[in-house]
């Protein structure tokens, strides 16, 4: 399965945050956004990914991923000069897909909780249609919304809807057959001028092939689009890393836990990142790795 973090956009809700760097590279408390995305597809299994930016932030990308290699990844870029809609992914990223499914994940999108790697794993082994992810909100009008059937079959799917038809909100990640390439080429822009993921995922619901799996109770999907959530998720992470003395979206930690580099390639990495309490993280749980003791 190949891996694509859509990270464009203009950011304007979080100016002037935003005007110098753009929403992606903004620190989520210790780490660049997108490392917590980026995270995610990396505990899918995904090493083949594809970031898709504007062309004034490419540089910055390059800059803070490289190529990926030092993590046993293969990252490249493209750009999307204009917000164009998510769906614009799958054409500007159409050669990258191949003949292969694809997992697209939006680079604001911060998904953490227990299990996650095993169920993104065991849903990427076998993509037929599309699979979406399903969470509980409080707010569903500013989300694209789900209803499904009693056994999760997508029944039927509305962006931002004034009066949604449930609380199900359909999250940032979507899984999706190589169909889609040739679906998103034939969706229209909206009233808003956007290409919608929703109309893609409508295309499948309507073939019968589109599945909403719930992230539960006890799952943190976290906003990033107002400086007050921005700044809630910063703290989320925080007190999680706090109390229990581990760091969500670790990229060298879940290089080394997915076996994609060894546990001294992984001390190397710490160690030649300056003096912060992220490389010092690394450091000490590839030592621990190399002496036996892997926490869960
Ligand atoms: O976060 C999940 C939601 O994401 C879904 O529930 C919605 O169905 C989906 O449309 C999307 O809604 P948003 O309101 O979050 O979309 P927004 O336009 O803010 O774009 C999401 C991110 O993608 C944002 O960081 C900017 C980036 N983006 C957006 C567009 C339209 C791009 O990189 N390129 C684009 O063309």
């Amino acid at each position: 399965m190949k891996g694509i973090v859509l990270a464009g956009g203009t950011g304007s809700r979080l100016h002037p945050v935003t005007i110098g760097i753009c929403k992606q590279l903004a620190p989520v408390y210790n780490k660049p956004m997108i490392y917590y995305p980026l995270s995610t597809l990396m505990l899918a299994g995904i090493t083949d990914i594809l970031i898709i930016c504007t062309p004034a932030d490419r540089p910055a990308f390059t800059r803070l991923l490289g190529d990926g290699s030092r993590l046993g990844l293969t990252l490249t870029y493209a750009e999307q000069p204009q917000p164009n809609g998510l769906a614009e992914a799958f054409l500007i990223g159409a050669s990258h897909i191949g003949d292969d499914t694809v997992a697209l994940v939006l680079g604001d999108n911060i998904f953490h909780g227990h299990g996650f790697s095993g169920l993104l794993q065991s849903l990427a082994a076998d993509v037929k249609g599309a699979v979406l992810f399903g969470y509980e909100v409080a707010d569903p009008h500013r989300h694209g919304i789900g209803e499904t059937d009693a056994g999760g079959r997508l029944v039927s799917i509305e962006e931002k809807p004034e009066h949604p038809r449930s609380n199900r909100a359909i999250t940032g990640l979507y899984f999706y057959d190589n169909d889609v390439v040739e679906i998103a080429g034939r969706v229209t822009p909206s009233a808003r001028g956007e290409l919608e993921i929703t109309d893609v995922s409508r295309a499948y619901m309507e073939r019968g092939q589109a599945r909403v799996v719930d992230l539960g109770r006890g799952f943190a999907w976290l906003d990033t689009g107002t400086h007050a959530s921005l700044l809630d998720a910063g703290q989320y992470v925080r007190t999680l890393e706090e109390r229990q003395g581990i760091q969500i979206a670790c990229l060298e930690e879940i290089a080394m836990r997915m076996g994609l580099i060894t546990p001294e390639q992984c001390y190397r990495l710490g160690a030649g990142a300056g003096h912060s309490t992220y490389s010092q993280y690394v450091m000490d749980t590839a030592r621990a790795a190399m002496a036996g003791h892997r926490p869960e």
